[in-house]
């Protein structure tokens, strides 16, 4: 028989590709999310919403009391660094503060395991590459700095009262679910990929390149963009191993691409050219981050089914052209 799992900010992109991933391996879940960028779409049939928003400390120790729980997924959190460069005491509140409530309510209610939603971004600007999870933390940012508060509170649970935990940073999540059931929908949307197609299908104005001055070979920022079906399933494999120890792991594919190569791949899976002008770098963005992943492989024998780019991109075309207004289209 299947566990029962509490995932917070599973309406959203990377939660939604969770929950179906726990469904397809015959889990039950409830979906904890207040809906402010996630989406009620995005919940399928037969999976409750619990529409809380986590600053709510009474209804999120309701439900962490409505148990057993055989573990909680923790994805809600504001993440947008721009954001957070202007209002970095809300990105503390929602993302470090809210945190707290939740680990608390968990351990109260005897939750034994959580695995949660971190980001490449508590590395700042690295010091190698590629970047292994034991190198320097220095988040450029309150939202990176407010995902490594996280980490240091969950360490602190597992000592104190033995709370098991994964932590789990992400580098560029890309793309969507293959079948086409789910995918990216930010509103505003910010991120590479699904800006580009949206350029490339004339449904926006040509895309901004973001800086073609960094010291990479063609001037352009280099990401490691990794599928996020490809992410759900390391949560599954993390989440399986917490009965040893907690763990923290990057989740990227170990290789970069440049803005201008993600801009060809999305050229050649479109068959049509993606316009673009060139713009001024945007503050605070690094010029190359790739993560080493050998840590979750050789752990978890976790390896990406996505390792192409233009089959990441594939899977995020077929969504955003089979579902032009993202989820408000049914
Ligand atoms: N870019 C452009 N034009 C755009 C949008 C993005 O040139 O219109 C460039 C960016 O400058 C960057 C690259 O495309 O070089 C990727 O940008 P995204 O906004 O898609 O992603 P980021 O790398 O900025 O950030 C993402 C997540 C963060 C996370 C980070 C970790 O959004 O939350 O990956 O690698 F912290």
């Amino acid at each position: 028989m299947g566990g029962r799992f509490l995932v917070t900010g599973g309406a959203g992109y990377v939660g939604s590709h969770l929950v179906r991933a726990l469904r397809a391996r015959g889990d039950r879940c409830t979906v904890l999310d207040n809906l402010s960028t996630g989406h009620r779409a995005a919940v399928p049939d037969g999976v409750a919403l619990a529409e809380i928003d986590l600053a709510d400390r009474a209804a999120v120790d309701k439900i962490l009391a409505d148990g057993p729980w055989d573990g909680v997924f923790h994805f809600a959190a504001l993440s947008l660094v721009g954001d957070s460069m202007r209002d970095p005491m809300g990105y503390f509140a929602a993302n470090a503060g809210n945190s707290a409530g939740l680990i608390d309510a968990c351990i109260r209610h005897d939750v034994k395991k959580l695995v949660f939603s971190s980001t490449a971004a508590l590395f700042g600007l690295p010091e190698r590459l590629p970047i292994a999870e034991d190198d320097r933390i220095d988040p450029g940012s309150p939202y990176g700095e407010s995902k490594f508060m996280v980490e240091r509170m969950l360490a602190w649970a597992d000592r104190v009262h033995g709370l098991r935990y994964a932590a789990l940073r992400y580098f560029n999540a890309a793309g969507a679910d293959p079948d086409g059931a789910l995918g990216e929908d930010h509103r505003p949307e910010t991120h590479l990929i699904p800006l580009a197609i949206d350029a490339a299908l004339g449904r926006r104005p040509p895309l901004a390149v973001f800086g073609t001055d960094y010291p990479t070979p063609d001037g352009t920022c280099i990401r490691d963009y990794v599928h996020v079906s490809d992410l759900a399933t390391a949560h599954l494999a993390a989440f399986d191993q917490l009965d040893r120890a907690s763990v923290t792991y990057n989740l990227g594919s170990e290789a970069g691409h440049s803005v201008h190569e993600v801009l060809a791949s999305v050229a050649r899976v479109g068959g049509c050219k993606v316009p673009h002008t060139l713009a001024p770098r945007r503050p605070g963005d690094p010029a190359v981050l790739v993560a080493a992943s050998a840590r979750i492989r050789a752990a978890c024998g976790w390896t990406p089914r996505f390792t192409a780019l233009d089959d990441i991109v594939a899977t995020a075309w077929a969504w955003r052209n089979a579902h032009p207004s993202g989820y408000d289209g049914g």
